[in-house]
């Protein structure tokens, strides 16, 4: 998963947002957030002595409910985290739904870290209207929308979006790359997960996508793929 970070202290990240069941199931990821106790004798132990690095987090604003948040953030709140990124979801939506803004802006008012926000930004326009909303926010971070559309950044930066010249070559030297690190049957798995996310940009074409998902061999993944990357949106 590619990831837009604009903090350049925060190396040192405690991931509270995974939602996986392996993950959870032991107290990690999203899980950790089930118990506020919990959490606050970790940091106590992880702030008590003086700490050698920065520490950042990624939180999701609760288990099963966004009512857990404030309790959640309370806990934030006493420890000096350089900076506290919020996927605005809980665990049990998983990445579907929508981000819950409300909840969001609460943690925009009461984080005692700096903030960056997380969820569902696709373009430049949303990372617009999210600052907009919340001028004084330290970062947004960019997950899936930078899969499918990897010109995101410089977009953000200049102004100019990605042609589809630029966004065959950026695929073509992906799928080199993974070809010589990990041979053409994973390469092809890879691709078609990333698919998943690049075939969002073409609405029209389920033909192609399809074609993706079932080829089992180079020359029709290539085939399938130039189909879709010739497309200018
Ligand atoms: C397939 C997948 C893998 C992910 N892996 C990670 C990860 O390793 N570390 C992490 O902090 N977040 C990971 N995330 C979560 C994203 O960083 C991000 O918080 C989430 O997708 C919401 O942002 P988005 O709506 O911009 O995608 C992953 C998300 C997906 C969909």
């Amino acid at each position: 998963m590619l990831l837009l970070r604009t903090c350049p202290d925060c190396k040192h990240n405690l991931n509270c947002g995974c939602p996986s069941g392996t993950v959870v199931r032991k107290g990690r990821g999203s899980g950790f957030l089930r118990d506020t106790e919990a959490m606050e004798r970790f940091f106590d132990r992880l702030y008590s002595k003086e700490l050698p690095m920065p520490v950042s987090v990624k939180s999701r604003l609760g288990f099963a409910d966004p009512a857990e948040w404030p309790a959640i953030l309370a806990v934030y709140n006493k420890y000096p985290l350089t900076e506290l990124i919020v996927h605005a979801r809980v665990r049990e939506d998983g990445y579907g739904g929508t981000p819950n803004m409300e909840a969001f802006a609460y943690a925009y008012e009461n984080s005692r870290a700096p903030l960056c926000y997380n969820g569902d930004i696709r373009s430049v326009a949303d990372v617009r209207r999210i600052e907009e909303h919340f001028p004084k926010l330290r970062a947004v971070m960019i997950g899936r929308g930078a899969v499918t559309d990897p010109g995101i950044f410089r977009e953000l930066a200049t102004g100019v979006r990605m042609t589809a010249k630029e966004l065959r070559e950026f695929h073509d030297d992906l799928y080199r790359s993974y070809v010589s690190m990990w041979g053409v049957k994973d390469t092809l798995f890879k691709m078609k997960e990333i698919w998943g996310y690049l075939g969002n940009r073409y609405p029209d074409a389920d033909k192609a996508k399809k074609a993706i998902h079932k080829c089992r061999s180079e020359g029709e993944y290539l085939t399938a793929a130039g189909e879709l990357l010739r497309i200018e949106i």
